[in-house]
C-alpha cells in the first residue's frame, strides 16, 4: 500500500560521509555565487499565473490559467475519449518502449530477531513492450472478453495492484465502451461487495492474490458471472482454488488475450460523454461513494496537465507505484500516455535498494528504471525527509555540519537570495551531498508531481533541494479527475497548489457562516468551486447528493462545490486553508478548524498522528494521540517510567503528561488560541492505517469511524 515506506530506506543514503577535505571548494562555491547574486538579483518574480474572469453561476471570484483564455478540452484534435486518446497514442509512438515490469529472480524469506518472517523478492532489469504491442494486447484483450462471454452493456470492474496489465485491461474495456469500476484494493470486504453489487459488475478483473479473498465472500457477489485474474509468477497453485467457484468462469489474463487473439471482435468505441469508469473513494463517512467520470474529463485533465510538465516527451521515463483504484495516478498515468512517455511499473515496498521487500544486495525499482518523473503523496515524502534528516542527525560531526551549509545555501539560491540554485554551486554541493540522496531515486529525477493531500513547506523545500527537482503540487479530487490546479514547475513558493488548470476555472464562493469571504483582505477567501471540462458527471446511483454538489449554471458549466475554504494570491494562485466540514463551533461560539490544529500539533516530536474532538457542548477540544513509539519509548528510558509494554506506557500518567505539555508547547509556538489546545488526551497504542478502516488510503483521518471506536475514550476525556 502505499504510504508505507519504512524509514529505513533512505537510511543507508548517508552512510560513509568521513573524508571530505575541500574547504578550498566550499570557499569557491560561497563565493562565486555571492558576486553573481549582486548581479542577477529579483529575477521572476510577480508572474501572473491565474486570471481573473467573468463567470456565470454562483455569485464568486473566478480565476483562470494565466496562459490560456480559452479552456482546454482535448490534447490534440480528435483524442476526444480515452479509446481514441490511446489509439491515436499508440500509433504516433507506436516503436517507442511503453510499459516496462520487472521479472521476479528469487523470493527469499527472511527470519528477524523475534521470530518474524519477511519475504524478500529479487527483481531482474525491466522488460519493455512498445506503444505497438501495448495497443495489440488491448485489443486482444477486448475481443477475448467479448468472446467469453462478457455481455458489453454491463460492467467490468478491476481490482488490484498497480501493474502493466491493470492498463492493458482498463484501455481494452474502453475498445467495447465498457465502463470500468475501480476499487482502492485497501478497502474493506463490506465495501468492495456494496460497490460491486451497486453497479451490478458482471466480470471481475483482480490479481491473483485476490483470488482467496473473493472466494470467501462469494455467496455476497452474486452479480459476478466471469473472473480474470493476472497472473504472478507463483500463482499456479491459487488459480486451482479458484476453479471451485463453480458459479464462476475464471481465465487467466494471458487466456484472455489468447481467446482475442484468435477471435477478433470489432471494436465499438465510445464517445464523449459515455462514462468511462466509476471511481469509488473511500469516503470519509459511511459506504464509499462512486463518482462517474467520463471521457472526456480524462482527456480534459490529461490535455491541461501535459502543458504544464515542462518538455514532456517520450524521453520521459515514468515510475508507476502508488495504487492506480486511486485518481491521482491513473491521471498521471494518462499524461504519460498523452506524452508518449515510458511507463515503468514498481511498488512502494520495493522502490529503493533499501525498501522492505527488496533482497539485500539487489536493486530497487528506482535504482534500475532510473525515472526522470514520478508521483508522490506527501506522506511519503515526509517519510523521505524526516529519514534523511534522522541519518544526518545520527551521523552528527562533519557530515551534519557540512549538509547544514549545503542545504541552507541551496535554500537560500531556491528562495531567490542567491543566485546559483543551477550554476557552479550546484555542481559542488551535488557532487558532495545531494547525489547521494538523488541516487536513492535512481539520480535522473527531474519533476515529482505531487498530490493527494496537501504537501509541508518544509518538506516541498526539503525534496526542491536535495532532489534538485521541482515539485508540481497538484490539487484535484477525484469528483474534477484530478484536474482543478496545479503549481507550475519556475514557482518557487511553497504552500499554495497554484493557477487552475488550462481544463478548468476556479471560483471562490463566501462562506459566511464560517467567516471566509470574497471581500476579505488581504486576500479573497471562501470555499474552493471548481468548474469546466474535468469535473465528472456526479456519483452513481446517488442523485440526491450529486444535486447537492454539482452544479449546472445557466451557460451550461459545470461546477463542483469542493468543501475546502482556499485563497487567492495576488498572482492567481490558489492556497487551501481549510476545510469546511472540519470546522466545529465551540459552546461559547468560537469556530475551531480541526484540520488546521491537527496539523499544527502534528509537529510535536511524539505525535505519530492525531485527532481533535470536539463536543459542542464543551468550550474545549480534547485530543485522540497516536504517539511515536520511538520517542516515547526512549523518553520513558530517560525519564525511568518502568513498563511492560507500550500499551501501558499509554496509559502512565507521567507518559500522558509529558506528550501534552509537547503539544501545549507547539500550540504555543504556533499562537494557537487557549480553546484550540486539547484541555485533555488519551494515548492510542496502536497506529491507524488503511487496512484498519481508520484512515483513507491517502492517509486522511476517518473522523466518523475513529469516533466511533473510541467513543468510550473520547466521553472519559469530557467527564
Ligand atoms: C445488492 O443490490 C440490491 C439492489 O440492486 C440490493 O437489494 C441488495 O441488498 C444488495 N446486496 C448487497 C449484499 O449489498
Ligand atoms: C449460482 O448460480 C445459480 C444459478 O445461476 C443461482 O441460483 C445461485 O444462487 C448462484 N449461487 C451463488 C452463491 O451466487
Ligand atoms: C491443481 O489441480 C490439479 C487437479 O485438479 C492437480 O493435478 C494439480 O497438482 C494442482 N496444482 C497445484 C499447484 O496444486
Ligand atoms: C463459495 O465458497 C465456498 C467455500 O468458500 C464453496 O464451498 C462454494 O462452493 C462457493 N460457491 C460458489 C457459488 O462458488
Ligand atoms: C456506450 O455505452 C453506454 C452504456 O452502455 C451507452 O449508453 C452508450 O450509448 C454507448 N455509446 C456508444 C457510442 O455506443
Amino acid at each position: 500500500m502505499m504510504g508505507k515506506i519504512s524509514e529505513s530506506d533512505y537510511f543507508s543514503v548517508f552512510k560513509d560521509h568521513g573524508s571530505y577535505g575541500i574547504v578550498g571548494a566550499i570557499i569557491v562555491a560561497i563565493l562565486i555565487p555571492l558576486l553573481l547574486s549582486m548581479i542577477f538579483m529579483g529575477k521572476k518574480k510577480n508572474k501572473q499565473r491565474g486570471v481573473p474572469v467573468e463567470d456565470t453561476g454562483e455569485a464568486g471570484l473566478s480565476m483562470r490559467n494565466g496562459r490560456s483564455a480559452k479552456l482546454v478540452d482535448v490534447p490534440w484534435e480528435g483524442a476526444t475519449t480515452m479509446a481514441a486518446l490511446f489509439e491515436q497514442s499508440c500509433k504516433k509512438n507506436s516503436r517507442d518502449q511503453f510499459l516496462g515490469t520487472r521479472k521476479l529472480i528469487g523470493r527469499d524469506f527472511v527470519t528477524a530477531s523475534d521470530g518474524r518472517k519477511f519475504e524478500k523478492l529479487h527483481f531482474g532489469e525491466y522488460q519493455w513492450e512498445t506503444y505497438a504491442q501495448i495497443f495489440d494486447r488491448a485489443c486482444d484483450f477486448a475481443s477475448g472478453l467479448v468472446k467469453l462471454g462478457h455481455d458489453v452493456g454491463t460492467r467490468a470492474a478491476i481490482f488490484s495492484e498497480t501493474r502493466a496489465e491493470w492498463f492493458i485491461a482498463f484501455q481494452g474495456c474502453f475498445r467495447q465502451n465498457i465502463t470500468v469500476v475501480t476499487i482502492y484494493s485497501s478497502l474493506g470486504e463490506d465495501a468492495l461487495i456494496h460497490s460491486l453489487n451497486e453497479t451490478q459488475v458482471s466480470t471481475l478483473i483482480c490479481d491473483s492474490k485476490q483470488l482467496k479473498k473473493l472466494a470467501a465472500i462469494n455467496s455476497s457477489l452474486k452479480t459476478i458471472t466471469n473472473v480474470i485474474y493476472f497472473e504472478d509468477d507463483e500463482t499456479a497453485s491459487d488459480s486451482n482454488s479458484s476453479r471451485s467457484m463453480d458459479n464462476w468462469t475464471v481465465s487467466s489474463f494471458t487466456d484472455v488475450e489468447k481467446l482475442g487473439k484468435k477471435n477478433p471482435v470489432h471494436p465499438r468505441l465510445p464517445i464523449k460523454k459515455d462514462i468511462a469508469v466509476i471511481m469509488y473513494t473511500s469516503g470519509s463517512t459511511g459506504l464509499p461513494k462512486g463518482v462517474m467520470i467520463t471521457h472526456g474529463n480524462i482527456v480534459a485533465t490529461a490535455a491541461a496537465v501535459q502543458t504544464v510538465i515542462p518538455n514532456l516527451g517520450s524521453n520521459d521515463v515514468y515510475l508507476a507505484y502508488l495504487p492506480l483504484a486511486h485518481v491521482f495516478e491513473l491521471a498521471a498515468e494518462s499524461v504519460m500516455l498523452c506524452a508518449g512517455c515510458a511507463i515503468g511499473y514498481g511498488s512502494a515496498l520495493t522502490l529503493t535498494d533499501t525498501s522492505n521487500k527488496i533482497k539485500k544486495g539487489t536493486k530497487g525499482d528506482a535504482s534500475v528504471l532510473k525515472p526522470t518523473l514520478m508521483t508522490a503523496v506527501p506522506a511519503i515524502l515526509d517519510r523521505v525527509r524526516d529519514g534523511v534528516l534522522k541519518k544526518i542527525e545520527e551521523k552528527g560531526g562533519f557530515g551534519k555540519k557540512l549538509f547544514n551549509i549545503a542545504y541552507k545555501r541551496r535554500l537560500a539560491a531556491i528562495e531567490g537570495s542567491w543566485l546559483g540554485a543551477w550554476g557552479l554551486e550546484t555542481l559542488l554541493w551535488d557532487v558532495l551531498i545531494f547525489k547521494k540522496v538523488r541516487s536513492v531515486l535512481g539520480g535522473k529525477i527531474r519533476f515529482m508531481l505531487c498530490g493527494g493531500a496537501p504537501l509541508s513547506g518544509d518538506t516541498q523545500r526539503f525534496i526542491n533541494i536535495c532532489m534538485g527537482a521541482p515539485i508540481g503540487q497538484g490539487y484535484g479530487l477525484t469528483e474534477t479527475f484530478a484536474g482543478a490546479a496545479f503549481t507550475e514547475w519556475d514557482d518557487p513558493s511553497v504552500g499554495r497548489v497554484g493557477p487552475p488548470l488550462p481544463c478548468c476555472h476556479i471560483k471562490l464562493v463566501s462562506w459566511e457562516e464560517g467567516g471566509y469571504t470574497t471581500s476579505d483582505k488581504p486576500m479573497p477567501r471562501g470555499e474552493v468551486v471548481v468548474g469546466g471540462f474535468s469535473v465528472t458527471a456526479g456519483y452513481f446511483n446517488n442523485d440526491a447528493k450529486t444535486n447537492e454538489v454539482f452544479k449546472v449554471d445557466e451557460k451550461g458549466m459545470r461546477w463542483f462545490y469542493t468543501g475546502d475554504i482556499g485563497r487567492f494570491h495576488p498572482d492567481g494562485c490558489l492556497e487551501i486553508i481549510d476545510r469546511k466540514k472540519d470546522i466545529v463551533k465551540l459552546q461559547h461560539g468560537e469556530y475551531i478548524s480541526l484540520g488546521k490544529v491537527e496539523a499544527t500539533l502534528m509537529s510535536s516530536n511524539y505525535v505519530d498522528n492525531i485527532m481533535v474532538h470536539v463536543d459542542p457542548f464543551h468550550n474545549n477540544c480534547v485530543a485522540l494521540v497516536v504517539p511515536s513509539h520511538q520517542v516515547l519509548e526512549k523518553w520513558a528510558q530517560e525519564a525511568g517510567v518502568k513498563h511492560k509494554d507500550f500499551s501501558e506506557l499509554c496509559d502512565k500518567v507521567e507518559a500522558v503528561s509529558e506528550v501534552q505539555q509537547s503539544l501545549s508547547k507547539v500550540a504555543k509556538a504556533a499562537k494557537l488560541d487557549k480553546f484550540e489546545i486539547p484541555a485533555k488526551i488519551k494515548l492510542i497504542p496502536d497506529p491507524w492505517t488503511p487496512e484498519s478502516g481508520l484512515v483513507t488510503a491517502a492517509l486522511k483521518l476517518k473522523r466518523e469511524q475513529l469516533k466511533a471506536k473510541f467513543k468510550d475514550e473520547l466521553q472519559k476525556l469530557y467527564e
